[in-house]
């Protein structure tokens, strides 16, 4: 979007805000590259970094206070949250709500995972469970109030999901898969999803990204296509442990919807963790030369 120059950032002390603001920066392409802090989160050390580069504005906003939040956005035309969960309720509905009224040209939200194709079917309660809540709620505002909008789902973080938390104990030599291990899995590494972030933003036309969902592949490989790919990296073999699918279930009805991993490997053993392979967009980044899974492990 070469027409959109003065960008609003929510959430840039994050995992992802960080690496985006410094893209944002480096690329010369904003006159105004303005971080919003939330109240009492002023003093964190990113931001110290951030304080003295040209361009680059720092605003306290007070989420519950209307006007300052509409102050916050005062010649912005393009808003980007990467605000983490409770925020996505918190700070991200009244940014929107205020973007709106300001009449800012496109919002992007906090969104940069996988697709959650049946959020919002009632018949589906592992997937229409409070934990997602955060993410549906800003579709449905924008879709009420008519924001413009576009989005970006990324699959899953290798960095938060190859991991012992994610099932992937490599240390330890374990493996834990929920159902067979087979289908495929969207996987994406932080700084390529922001280089890609970077790269939509400044290059795709506004008319062509309002209302579309940009989905991002780093990688694509199942949990099974992991396993083996770690064992012929290493020689070694993993101890792997498959559970039923009904474990997941019994982990979100156990949290009352709330354990969000079980909410993901729900996804991937259901075979909807991937994205279906002509419905990636990585043709929009000529020379796409994302991270793979088994250089990252
Ligand atoms: N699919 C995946 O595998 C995956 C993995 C990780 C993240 N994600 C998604 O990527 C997006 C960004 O995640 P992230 O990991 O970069 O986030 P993060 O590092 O956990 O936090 C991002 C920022 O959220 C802001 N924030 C606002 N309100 C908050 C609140 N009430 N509590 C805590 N933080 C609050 C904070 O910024 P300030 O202090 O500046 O306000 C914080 O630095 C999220 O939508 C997340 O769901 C997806």
């Amino acid at each position: 979007m070469a027409e959109l120059t003065t960008v609003a950032v929510a959430g840039a002390s994050g995992q992802l805000g960080k690496p985006l603001v410094s893209l944002f920066i480096k690329s010369g392409h904003y006159s105004i590259v303005r971080i919003l802090v939330r109240q009492g989160t002023i003093d964190k050390p990113e931001f110290q970094e951030y304080r003295d580069r040209s361009g680059v504005e720092i605003v306290e906003v007070d989420y519950e206070n209307p006007d300052s939040v509409l102050a916050s956005l005062k010649d912005i035309q393009l808003v980007v949250s990467c605000v983490a969960k409770p925020g996505q309720i918190t700070n991200q509905l009244p940014l929107a709500k205020a973007a709106h009224t300001a009449g800012v040209k496109l919002f992007i939200p906090s969104d940069f995972g996988q697709n959650f194709p049946t959020y919002g079917d009632p018949n589906d309660r592992y997937v229409n469970t409070p934990v997602l809540y955060g993410k549906y709620a800003f579709f449905k505002l924008a879709n009420e109030i008519n924001l413009p909008q576009a989005s970006f789902a990324v699959g899953n973080w290798m960095e938060s999901l190859i991991t012992p938390r994610g099932g992937f104990d490599f240390a330890a030599r374990k493996v834990t898969i929920y159902g067979t291990g087979e289908p495929p899995v969207s996987w994406a590494v932080t700084n390529d999803i922001a280089r890609y972030v970077d790269h939509i933003l400044r290059t795709v036309p506004l008319k062509e990204a309002l209302g579309k969902k940009f989905r991002m592949q780093g990688d694509r490989q199942s949990p099974n296509d992991i396993v083996r790919l770690w064992e012929q990296k290493y020689g070694e073999k993993l101890e792997v442990t498959y559970k039923p699918i009904s474990e997941i279930h019994k982990l979100l009805d156990e949290s009352e919807g709330n354990n969000f991993l079980a909410s993901l490997w729900n996804e991937w053993a259901n075979g909807r963790g991937a994205f279906p392979p002509d419905e990636v967009d990585n043709h929009y980044f000529p020379d796409w030369n994302p991270k793979k899974v088994v250089d990252y492990i």
